[in-house]
């Protein structure tokens, strides 16, 4: 063999080699030094032959890998997230509804490990992909700055075909390295590990990611029968024998009760840890009970996570401030000292209204217990009287809104106070950002910001002059940070947002008591406005789950916005719903589709919803019943039975076609 390919293959295994030992096992071979030293041999061989370099050459490892945008990746099985309990009576409760089905399970606990989850893809034994969860369906692609990742293998031990799953992550004394060096330079603090990890894997360049030192543990074995594994115990052997690092605290627990034993002393062992961890997370060990037992929409029902209990931490409350919402209620909210509650930089907090703040007694400048929860928002718990000083000043509500000075009022049994001005800036702006926000017309591009400037500026004063914004775009260039490309991809967005499904505007419109989901329940009930502005108060109680209180915000919500409707209708909004059963194509109603590999700009879940809105019926395996088969880049074992079996392929471009033919 050729000297220097043959030199190449020695470096790689020396390199792979150390750091297995070094950031998997923890048990140093070689030095720092001698580590550098065949690296630099490595780096200058693959400069001078860069023939030789090879795509998982350890070099990776310090970065160099620049990318100008994140690629989106569909995952294969979706990366689903976990139910919580808060005490060692509802860890019980999830036990006895396990054995009411009648099993008798033991569990593994591990370590909920306070980081980002990931996906990692080898093939051949190669890592090939590196994907965030994203929102558990499309992640995205980066593999760049996962390479930095020294306790994350290049190659396996076996040349197999595999995606693990785990967590990466920040341990507590390199987060206060960094934040140290931060400081040092003026830049901003990382709040907290979890955030400093997702920031660092997120880095277009990872360089950047290499000098942030992550970690990671892998626990998730997505297809384990693949390898005939019988129990999540075996899955993690078999993976830390791929050479994966796994949590060597993960353990087995025959029944509840050593669960329970588990979580005590885990509760104890946590602050002395090198890493945060907010919870346990307990998994039925036997994978066939596992399958049996299922999912919901988004858990699992084998597994949950123990949540430790709020930390609660002192600080003085400076000041209470008043914010206005899009409906124009008032919201007092906390000024604190700032303090670090479980990681967290906490300065606010809010007080939900008058009457909670004067239950709870405060007053400004009192010194205040503080409780948070993992990502729950934090909370004022209580003043500690003993500690006060005679400077307080009590708490007082205010009489006009903040904003525009308007006199607020209290409507009769109801906490709440508000401001009814309807040219309230305040109330505008917000009554904007929730009409662009993703769950209603998801308008890319019109962030907060851009909204509340767009509105400051007089462009766009309500909802109506959003759809206005094209004729206005020379005026808007003039202003600084407008280029016209971006502009012209906000209003590509507006026009786009004209066809969105009933549902989206009618969140959207902001109506008291219509969340995303009675929002829906109502667009597909009625299909139509129009039908819905029709409709009484009995009408709308006659659907499930709308009750008297939303029946009648409905109604006199379209008493009084008829001409507003009657806008949005003249602009080409359009107005019915376009979900299930509302369209028909005869290349796609009533068919049976499978989905395999990635489509480029379009994530599989969009997909399906649209052609599962022309009655199409989607499955996970491929078989003589099926009709089509989408496949895309990077296709599974799919593909290969689709053309065993004969049926019709559609390719990316196939698709995207009869895409564009759907309304
Ligand atoms: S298992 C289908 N195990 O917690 C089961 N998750 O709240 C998938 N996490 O999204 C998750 N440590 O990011 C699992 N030992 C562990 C974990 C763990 C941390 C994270 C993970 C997940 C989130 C759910």
């Amino acid at each position: 063999m050729n000297e220097i390919k043959k030199r190449v293959e020695e470096l790689t295994k020396i390199l792979n080699d150390a750091n297995y030992n070094y950031y998997v096992l923890d048990n140093p071979t070689i030095t720092d030094q001698e580590y550098d030293k065949y690296l630099r041999e490595l780096m200058n061989i693959e400069k001078m032959y860069p023939q030789y370099a090879q795509t998982n050459s350890p070099t990776n490892r310090v970065g160099g890998e620049v990318i100008d945008k994140f690629k989106k990746v569909v995952h294969e099985k979706p990366m689903l997230s976990l139910s919580n309990v808060f005490s060692e009576e509802e860890i019980k409760e999830f036990d006895v509804k396990i054995k009411s089905d009648g099993y008798n399970p033991s569990y593994v606990c591990e370590y909920k490990i306070d980081g980002l989850s990931v996906a990692l893809i080898y093939e051949k034994g190669k890592l090939i992909k590196g994907v965030t969860r994203g929102d558990g369906v499309t992640g995205e692609d980066i593999t760049h700055n996962v390479k930095t990742i020294k306790s994350i293998p290049l190659i396996l031990n076996k040349p197999i075909d595999i995606e693990v799953r785990g967590e990466i992550f920040m341990n507590k004394k390199t987060l206060y390295k960094l934040n140290e060096k931060r400081k040092q330079l003026g830049l901003p603090l990382l709040q907290n590990v979890r955030n400093a990890a997702a920031g660092s894997v997120r880095q277009l360049d990872s360089k950047e990611t290499a000098k942030r030192e992550l970690d990671n543990f892998i626990y998730n074995l997505p297809e384990a029968d693949k390898f005939n594994i019988k129990t999540h115990l075996e899955a993690l052997q078999f993976m830390k024998d791929l050479g994966f690092k796994v949590n060597s605290e993960s353990k087995l627990a025959k029944n509840i009760d050593e669960v329970i034993e588990y979580v005590r002393k885990t509760t104890i062992k946590r602050e002395k840890l090198a890493y945060e961890i907010d919870g346990i997370v307990i998994k039925v060990n036997d994978l066939n009970l596992q399958e049996k037992l299922g999912y919901t929409a988004k858990y699992p029902k084998w597994a949950t996570a123990y949540k430790f209990p709020a930390q609660e931490v002192l600080t003085k409350l400076k000041d209470i401030i008043f914010t206005v919402g899009r409906t124009g209620r008032i919201t007092p909210n906390a000024v604190l000292e700032p303090v670090i509650v479980m990681g967290s930089t906490i300065s606010r907090a809010t007080l939900h209204n008058e009457e909670y703040v004067k239950s709870k007694g405060l007053m400004i400048g009192d010194i205040v217990s503080i409780r948070k929860a993992g990502d729950v928002i934090p909370e004022v718990v209580e003043a500690k009287t003993s500690r006060r000083t005679g400077q307080e000043i009590p708490f007082k509500m205010i009489e006009k809104c903040p904003m525009c000075h308007e006199k607020i009022i209290k409507i009769s049994g109801q906490a709440d106070y508000y401001c009814i001005n309807p040219s309230c800036p305040k109330r505008n702006i917000e009554s904007i950002i929730h009409f662009v926000s993703r769950d209603a017309m998801n308008i890319e591009g019109m962030g907060d910001e851009i909204v509340e400037e767009l509105y400051n500026l007089g462009f766009v004063k309500n909802i109506i002059d959003i759809y206005a914004l094209k004729n206005k775009k020379e005026q808007i260039m003039e202003f600084d940070g407008y280029g016209e490309k971006s502009l012209n991809k906000i209003i590509d967005n507006i026009e786009k947002s004209k066809e969105n499904s009933l549902e989206r505007l009618l969140f959207g419109l902001g109506i008291k008591e219509i969340g995303t989901k009675t929002a829906k329940l109502l667009a597909s009930y009625f299909k139509n406005i129009d039908n819905l502005m029709q409709a009484n108060i009995d009408d709308l109680k006659d659907i499930k789950d709308v009750g008297q209180v939303t029946a009648g915000s409905v109604v006199s919500y379209f008493k009084d916005n008829i001409s507003l409707i009657n806008e949005l209708k003249n602009i080409g909004i359009n107005m019915d719903y376009k979900g299930k059963n509302a369209g028909s194509n005869d290349l796609v109603t009533g068919k049976k589709f499978v989905i395999t590999g990635t489509i480029s700009g379009i994530g599989r879940k969009e997909i399906k919803e649209k052609l599962e809105s022309y009655n199409a019926k989607f499955s996970e395996s491929v078989s003589k019943n099926t009709d089509i088969v989408i496949v895309g880049e990077n296709p599974g074992s799919k593909y290969q039975e689709a053309q065993r079996l004969n049926i019709p392929i559609w390719n990316e471009e196939k698709l995207k076609e009869v895409l564009n033919n759907l309304q």
